[in-house]
Formats: C-alpha cells, structure tokens, sequence
C-alpha cells in the first residue's frame, strides 16, 4: 500500500510542477501587450521625427529665402551664379568680431594704414572710423587683435597695432610691434603679423601704423588685414 501510494505521491508532485507551466500559458496576452506598447512607441517616434522633418521644410522653403536659393542649387537649378555666391549671414557672430583688408578704395596715411569699407569687411558690434583709420570698440571686454602686412624691405621698418584711448587723451598707446631692419639696398619683401588679446574698453580706437606706407604691398586686397574679436 505504501509502494502504491508512493507513486501517487510522485504523480501529485509532477502535477505540482506543472503550474509553472500554467502562468506561463497565461503571459501570451502580457506579451502581446507589450509588444503592442513598443510598436505604439516606435510608431509615435516615427510620427514625431516626420512632424519635426516637416517643420524643416516649411522652414527651408517658405521662411528662408537665402537657404531655399541654396536647394534649389541642389536639385539642379540652371542658376550657375549662385554657386559662386557668398553665404549671407542668416547666422550673427554672438560676440564683438571685425576684419578689415586692403582694397583699391583705400587711402593710406603717411604712416597709418587705412582699410577698405568696399572689400567685404565683417563688422559686428565695432565701427570704423574713416577719418581716424580706426576700428571702434563699441563693448567692453577682452579681444584678440590682429594684424598682417606684405611689406617691401628696405632699410628699417617696423609694423604696430596702437590704441587712442579716453584714458589717456591725446597720446596713442602701442599695444604690439615688430620690427625688421634690411639692407637699403634690399629688394625683397615679407610679412610682418601680430597678434595677442588686450582689454578694451568702449569707444578705445585701434589703428595699424608703420613706419611708412609707401613700403605696403598691396596686389590683392587679403594680402594686408587687421582684425578683432571678443573673447
Ligand atoms: C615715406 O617714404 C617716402 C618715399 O620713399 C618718403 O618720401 C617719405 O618721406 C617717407 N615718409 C616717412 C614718414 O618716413
């Protein structure tokens, strides 16, 4: 009787383990239920990207005239000019920013370079002074102000970016300099470029001065520039 029941037993504990089994019927619908919630969620990212996509467009072709020209040069349009264009600034520097170069409209001092308005010049919050030969600080801060010049070598030169400032009125400080000393007999050329950050203060006027300007070269107009911008 024992050995009977013994196997009863077994088979009531085999039964037992099937429950596991029973659940594991039951989590289909659970299943089904989330891939039903990830392919909502795919769904919903698909829809969301192709809205954003959407508003690209609209953006592109009704409210950018500038960047519509430019897609049109992408799908071929037969307006070769637009190739050549520059690109208009859609995007402001966030920051002070100026550069300055030769150019056939300028007039130089006997010792002051002057820097053409008609040479595409980049001036974002700094003015240019015409008569002073000038860039304005229009915003107080810290700026890297540079200069490049292709000059004739010959006897002495030197090459400096200098400052008027209220501080100290009707003096010009010099902010940075170099010099070069040749044969007078030299018939050679080379560049002379400066560099370096200073703190300026608003209407603080800085203009390139060197030893003479009759010794500039100027064949093309990015051969001589001058520049800064806030750091
Ligand atoms: C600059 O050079 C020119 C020609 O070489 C000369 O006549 C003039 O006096 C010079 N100016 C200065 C300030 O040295």
């Amino acid at each position: 009787m024992v050995k009977h029941e013994n196997p009863n037993v077994y088979v009531v504990d085999s039964r037992a383990n099937r429950p596991p089994v029973l659940p594991r019927l039951g989590q289909r619908p659970r299943r089904a239920g989330a891939a039903q919630t990830l392919l909502f969620l795919l769904v919903s990212v698909a829809l969301c990207g192709m809205t954003i996509e959407a508003c690209f467009i609209y953006r592109l072709y009704f409210l950018e005239p500038a960047a519509s020209a430019s897609s049109s040069r992408i799908t071929g349009g037969d307006d070769v000019t637009s190739t050549t264009k520059r690109p208009s600034y859609d995007v402001l520097p966030s920051k002070p920013v100026a550069h300055l170069t030769g150019g056939n409209d300028v007039v130089h001092g006997q010792q002051i370079l002057a820097w053409s308005m008609i040479a595409e010049p980049i001036l974002h919050e700094m003015g240019y002074s015409d008569s002073d030969r000038s860039l304005i600080i229009q915003k107080e801060g810290y700026y890297y102000v540079y200069s490049k010049v292709f000059f004739l070598e010959k006897g002495t030169f030197y090459h400096s970016v200098e400052m008027n400032t209220g501080m100290y009125p009707g003096k010009s400080m010099i902010l940075q300099r170099s010099r070069k000393y040749s044969s007078r007999k030299s018939k050679g050329r080379s560049n002379s470029y400066l560099g370096g950050v200073f703190h300026l203060y608003k209407d603080d006027a800085l203009f390139v001065k060197v030893s003479n300007t009759s010794k500039i070269q100027q064949h093309k107009s990015f051969e001589n520039y001058f520049g800064a911008y806030m750091i």
